[in-house]
C-alpha cells in the first residue's frame, strides 16, 4: 500500500508553512518543505560562486546539495544544515528567496531535485509543501489541497511579520514584490504555480490560522 501524502500548494504568504508545520505535527508525518530546496540551491550557487543564469552549474549544485533537516521542538522551523553549517535563518531572507524563484524556472534544476523529494515519502505518511506538490512531484497524493489568499491579505501578513521583527518595510513595495514573485511562478513553462485538477482550495483570506488548519484536517480525514 502506497504511503499516503497530503500535498499543500500555492503562492507565496498564504500560509502554507505554518499550516504543513502543524499539521505534519498533528498527523504525526513527514514533512517536506520543497522551496527550502530551491532557497538552498540559490544559497550554495552563491557561495560556490555560480552564476543564476548558469544552467548546467545549477542543476550540479541542486544535485550535489549536501543537506540535512533537523527536527526541532515545536513552534520553532526546522533547523536547515547546509555543509555543516546552520542555515535555517539565511535561506529565508528576501535575497534567497529571489534566488530561489530564478533557479526554479530551469528545468534540469527541478528534475535534479525530483527524486529527493520523492525521497521525502515514507511511512506513516508525509505532508508536501511547495508549488507543484499535487501537479508534479506527488501526482497520485490522496488529499492535494490549494492554499490561497488575496496579494493583498499576504502583502498585510508579510509586513506584520517584518514589522514585528523591527525591519524599516514598505507595504507597497512588499506588495510590488509578491505580485512579481506570483507572476514569475505562475508564468514559468516548467512546473507552473497551479492547483492540481484533483485539488481542494482553501482560500485563507480573512482566516486564522486555526481556521485553516481545521479546514484542512476535514479534507485529510474524508480522504
Ligand atoms: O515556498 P518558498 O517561498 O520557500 O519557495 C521559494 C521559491 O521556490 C518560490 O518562489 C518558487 O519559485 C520556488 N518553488 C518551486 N517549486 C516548489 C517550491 C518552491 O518552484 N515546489
Amino acid at each position: 500500500k502506497a504511503v499516503p501524502v497530503v500535498t499543500v500548494d500555492g503562492p507565496g504568504g498564504a500560509g502554507k508553512g505554518t499550516v504543513t508545520q502543524m499539521l505534519a505535527r498533528k498527523l504525526g508525518w513527514h514533512l517536506l518543505d520543497s522551496g527550502a530546496l530551491y532557497r538552498l540551491t540559490a544559497l550554495a550557487a552563491s557561495r560556490q560562486g555560480v552564476a543564476l543564469d548558469d544552467e548546467d552549474a545549477l542543476a550540479d549544485v541542486a544535485a550535489r546539495l549536501n543537506v540535512t533537516f533537523e527536527p526541532t521542538p515545536e513552534g520553532e522551523p526546522v533547523r536547515v544544515i547546509l555543509d555543516g553549517e546552520d542555515v535555517t535563518r539565511e535561506i529565508r531572507t528576501e535575497k534567497t528567496g529571489d534566488g530561489a524563484s530564478r533557479v526554479a524556472v530551469i528545468q534540469p534544476v527541478r528534475d535534479a531535485l525530483l527524486q529527493r523529494q520523492r525521497d521525502f515519502r515514507k511511512a506513516p505518511g508525509l505532508v508536501a509543501d511547495g508549488r507543484d506538490m499535487g501537479t508534479v512531484v506527488f501526482p497520485d497524493a490522496p488529499v492535494k489541497i490549494f492554499l490561497t489568499a488575496s496579494a493583498e491579505e499576504r502583502a498585510q501578513r508579510r509586513y506584520l511579520q517584518l514589522k514585528g521583527s523591527g525591519a524599516d518595510v514598505n507595504i507597497d513595495q512588499l506588495l510590488d514584490e509578491i505580485r512579481a514573485r506570483d507572476e514569475r511562478d505562475m508564468n514559468r513553462s516548467a512546473a507552473p504555480l497551479k492547483p492540481a485538477e484533483d485539488a481542494q482550495v482553501i482560500d485563507s483570506t480573512g482566516l486564522s490560522i486555526d481556521e485553516v488548519l481545521m479546514k484542512a484536517m476535514a479534507l485529510v480525514g474524508q480522504a
